[in-house]
């Protein structure tokens, strides 16, 4: 049997994933992979270099020799493009206001999606996003799809950013229209995978959250060694 399984966890902006995915891999001597991270490191690449998201001939062009590695640090994750760290800036507003416009260009998802298998083969990896159980990983031995309601996820991101010149009512905005195009788009949208077990964390806080994805895993290990 095999010991060590693959965890995708997707679901909209705030649901809590990257925050749980973290506590699941630690708890259980695994690897994080934060795909959002690389999309946002992509995005910020763009930004920087006046690259239209609209122009995708261009912003292919770009990314084509584009090289982006995920390290593990204390802190969480540093994000690395071309060799340059890019984690500080990854989580910036303009950042977040613009990913998902370049997230829908369907050459750059198959570049990424690609890292992203390539970082799961041996196993042992739980790996957050928005396409991961329906596309990325559709082997996964435990797919989550966790969700909250918007008042919730706004409020979650607000506590976080304690920043005086975004307003609660313009985070949630914000989150309500990167939903929508996530879920719009045509290249693999957000969507729960019909194998996934769907999680609405709305009135959980974040232990019961990790306590839940380890008993599932727990009685997928549990089937693995009896199979
Ligand atoms: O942390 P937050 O939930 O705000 O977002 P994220 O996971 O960092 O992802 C940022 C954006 O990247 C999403 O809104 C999607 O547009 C895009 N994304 C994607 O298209 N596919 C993924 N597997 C992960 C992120
Ligand atoms: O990755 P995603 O965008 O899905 O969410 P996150 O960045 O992990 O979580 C957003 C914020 O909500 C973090 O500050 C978490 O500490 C918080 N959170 C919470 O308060 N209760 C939960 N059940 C899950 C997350």
């Amino acid at each position: 049997y095999q010991d060590r399984i693959n965890i995708a966890i997707d679901g909209p902006a705030g649901a809590g994933k990257s925050t749980v995915a973290r506590m699941v891999a630690s708890r259980l001597q695994y690897i994080y992979v934060d795909t959002g991270a690389m999309y946002r490191a992509v995005t910020w690449f763009m930004l920087n270099q006046g690259i239209d998201a609209e122009n995708h001939e261009k912003v292919l062009q770009h990314a084509q020799n584009m090289v982006i590695e995920l390290k593990p640090h204390e802190t969480g994750q540093m994000v690395l493009l071309n060799g340059e760290d890019v984690t500080p800036f990854i989580r910036l507003h303009q950042v977040s206001a613009s990913v998902s416009k370049y997230a829908r260009i369907e050459g750059l998802r198959t570049k990424l999606v690609h890292l992203q298998q390539q970082m799961a083969t041996q196993k042992g990896v739980v790996m957050d996003g928005r396409d991961i159980g329906t596309t990325v990983l559709p082997d996964a031995e435990l797919k989550i799809f966790m969700t909250a309601s918007v008042k919730e996820r706004a409020l979650r991101r607000f506590n976080e950013l304690r920043d005086e010149s975004i307003t609660l009512e313009q985070l949630e905005h914000d989150i309500a229209e990167r939903d929508r195009l996530d879920a719009e788009r045509e290249v693999s949208p957000l969507r729960c995978a019909e194998d996934a077990i769907v999680l609405d964390t709305t009135q959980m806080d974040i232990n019961q959250v990790v306590e839940a994805i380890l008993s599932y895993c727990e009685t997928v290990l549990d089937g693995e060694r009896k199979a």
